[in-house]
This record gives C-alpha cells, structure tokens and sequence, in this order.
C-alpha cells in the first residue's frame, strides 16, 4: 500500500553495470550518469579516494600506494567491496541530484549473464543498502535487446550480440526467455591489450593501457578499409628504454586485432548452431542487432555479415542500450516482468 503511493512520486532507476562503463537511467531524464567503472583506492588505509571519471584519470598515474581499479573485470565482479561502493556512490548521486525530496527509487540492474548467486544477492544487497525501495536484476543481454526495441517477447527469434569492455555477450532470445547464449572474454579491454603486444613484439615499443585504447578508436578496424589510416603514437622504446613516437597505420592495427575479431565471429557462429532451426530463419530475416562499445569498431559489422552470412545492424547509441532496456523494463514491468532474473533463494521479484 505505502510503496504503492511512495512508487507515484519515486523516480524508478536502471543502471549498466559494465566493465568498462557504468550508466545510469532515470526515468522520465534519461541517462544521467555515465562514468568509467573505476575506483581509486588507498591501500594503506582501505580509503577509497575518487570513482568514476576523476578515478580513471588516476590509472597508470598513481604512487604505489593507490590503486585505480576496475571493480568488475571479464565481466565478473573482481572485487566485491569496491563494487559494492561504487554503487553506492552512483545511487546517492542521482539521489542528491533529483531524490531529495522523493522517496527511495525502485531500481533495475543488468548483471552479466555468468556472476553467481551469491554475487546477485550482493549486487542486490547494495542498490538496497544505497537507498532503493525495491531491486530487480536483468541480464545484459536482455537488457541490451529491449534497448534496441528487438520484440523479445514474441515468437521469434532475435539475435543481440553485445561487444562490450570485459564480455562479447551473444544471445539469441525468443518469448522473453533466452534460447541460445554464449559469453566470451574477449572484447575491448582484449583489443586493447592486443595494441599493446602487437607494439611490443611487432614496433618494439612499450605502449600504456590509455593510448592503445586512443588508437583503437582512432585508426582501428576489422575490415579493410577504402582508406588505410596513420596517426603517431608515444611509448617507451624496447631496446632504449626512452621515450619514442612512431607512425602506426589502421592495416597493422588490424592486423593486431585479428585473431580476437575470428574468436568473436566463431562464438557466433557456434551460438547460431545451437539456436533451434526455425528460429535461424528468422535470424537470416531480421539479422544481429549489434551494440556495446566494441560495436563502433570499423568494418566490424561487415566482417560477421560477411562470416556469418547474417545481416547485421548496429544501432543509433550502442553504448546506452543496457541502460535504456532496464529503464524501458521498469516504465512497463507488469508486462516485461518475465524477463527479470528470478533469484535462486526463494524470492521472486514482486
Ligand atoms: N569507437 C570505438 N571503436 C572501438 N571500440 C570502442 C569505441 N568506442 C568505445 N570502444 C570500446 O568499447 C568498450 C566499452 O564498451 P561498453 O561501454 O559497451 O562496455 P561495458 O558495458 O562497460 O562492458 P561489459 O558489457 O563487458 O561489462 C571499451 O573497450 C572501449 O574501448
Ligand atoms: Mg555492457
């Protein structure tokens, strides 16, 4: 009765928990939080120091004694008490921003599809603790689909493939429920890391975690370009251990994402085998709906269309589709409530 009238003045909440970003819906507002997932630490004292954008700017930068992590990596939750802070952190922002004067917000968050049980019941546990009324949890995937406006509730299949910083989560949903999946660490974060051993074995030059990450977006693609790009790059040289800059070109970037590209298009494939026969056709009819940050590499939607033989579309903003799927979710949850993750401890979600 009283959440009923609380829930007519609350304002109700999704948020993307990512790896690499964490996004913040409200209702009514739209996204209005979007910051890195990274948490600056004193280790001497356990103080956590900044979060979000202010933290990231710390990373590679900090004395020994102060971290800047990533909370959650591989798209599962590597540190439970930092991740359990940073919410926090975003849920009393929103809440100093526009809950001041309302009651506590009912919350939806997409998890990845593999954290355990008692990870949920964490994550859960913290919205709670942070101030939400009510928390329902959704898995990234669904979320991303109902993001994209995909009918995930009718009788056909739908294929959302979600490239993102820690996870390339694939799934294939029909009547609200998902029919064939496949998570795979191997996204941006892999990439990236990719630049930074194709520089050091191939360019001989040591390169930071931020500046492979720059050239990525800048120069990087899957697929052949009509115009090969260059832009110069600094690192520590190999052999001198002084500082170097040198000119890379898109081909050699692509170069060094290929083999990462061919394990993300396998999983695709592998997840297209599994999925029933006559779901396929609609696959071929409708084709992959792609989205994540990992989705604005360039050519990358040619390179699966032309693997899979499944056209492919990318959406307008790839990036927020998880977060706009849970706040889509939540504004209609007496018809979507069948796609909430159900807890294993007895409780459904009300
Ligand atoms: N233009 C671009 N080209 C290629 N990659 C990009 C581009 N823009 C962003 N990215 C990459 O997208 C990734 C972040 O995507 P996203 O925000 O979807 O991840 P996330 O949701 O935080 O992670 P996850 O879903 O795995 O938990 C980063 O690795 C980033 O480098
Ligand atoms: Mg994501």
């Amino acid at each position: 009765m009283f959440n009923k009238l609380f829930g007519k003045f609350s304002k109700d909440v999704g948020i993307d928990l990512g790896t690499a970003t964490t996004l913040v819906y409200v209702k009514e507002k739209g996204i209005i939080i979007n910051e890195p997932s990274v948490v600056a630490v004193n280790q001497k004292t356990g103080q956590v120091l900044a979060i979000g954008v202010e933290a990231k700017r710390m990373i590679g930068r900090t004395p020994a004694h102060i971290t800047a992590t990533r909370p959650l990596k591989e798209g599962v939750i590597s540190d439970f008490e930092v991740t359990e802070q940073m919410l926090r952190y975003f849920i009393h922002k929103i809440h100093k921003d526009s809950f001041s004067l309302f009651p506590r917000p009912r919350i939806i968050i997409g998890i990845p599809s593999e954290i355990t049980e008692v990870e949920k019941k964490a994550v859960k546990d913290a919205a709670l603790s942070a101030g939400a009324r009510e928390v329902y949890l959704v898995e990234e995937a669904m979320a991303a689909a109902i993001g994209a406006r995909l009918p995930v509730q009718e009788a056909v299949g739908n294929m959302i493939v979600d490239i993102g910083g820690g996870t390339t989560d694939i799934a294939v949903i029909s009547l609200g429920g998902i029919v064939a999946s496949q998570t795979l660490k191997i996204a941006g974060d892999k990439l990236n890391q990719d630049i930074i051993n194709y520089a050091h074995d191939e360019l001989k030059i040591v390169l930071g975690e931020r500046t492979a990450e720059d050239l990525k977006i800048t120069i990087g693609s899957a697929y052949e370009l009509d115009e090969i790009l260059e832009t110069t790059v600094r690192g520590r040289d190999l052999t001198t251990g002084l500082p170097k800059e040198i000119t890379v070109n898109s081909d050699q970037i692509r170069e060094a994402l290929y083999a990462s590209n061919e394990s993300i298009i396998t999983a695709i494939k592998e997840t297209i085998e599994q999925t029933p026969p006559e779901l396929i056709s609609d696959l071929m009819n409708r084709g992959l709906v792609l989205v994540g940050g990992g989705s604005m590499l360039r050519g990358i939607d040619k390179l699966i269309k032309e693997k899979t033989k499944v056209p492919v579309k990318i959406i307008d903003d790839p990036l927020t589709a998880v977060a706009r799927g849970a706040g889509i979710i939540l504004e209609d949850l007496d018809k979507l409530r069948s796609v909430l993750v159900q807890m294993d401890y007895g409780e459904v979600p009300k």
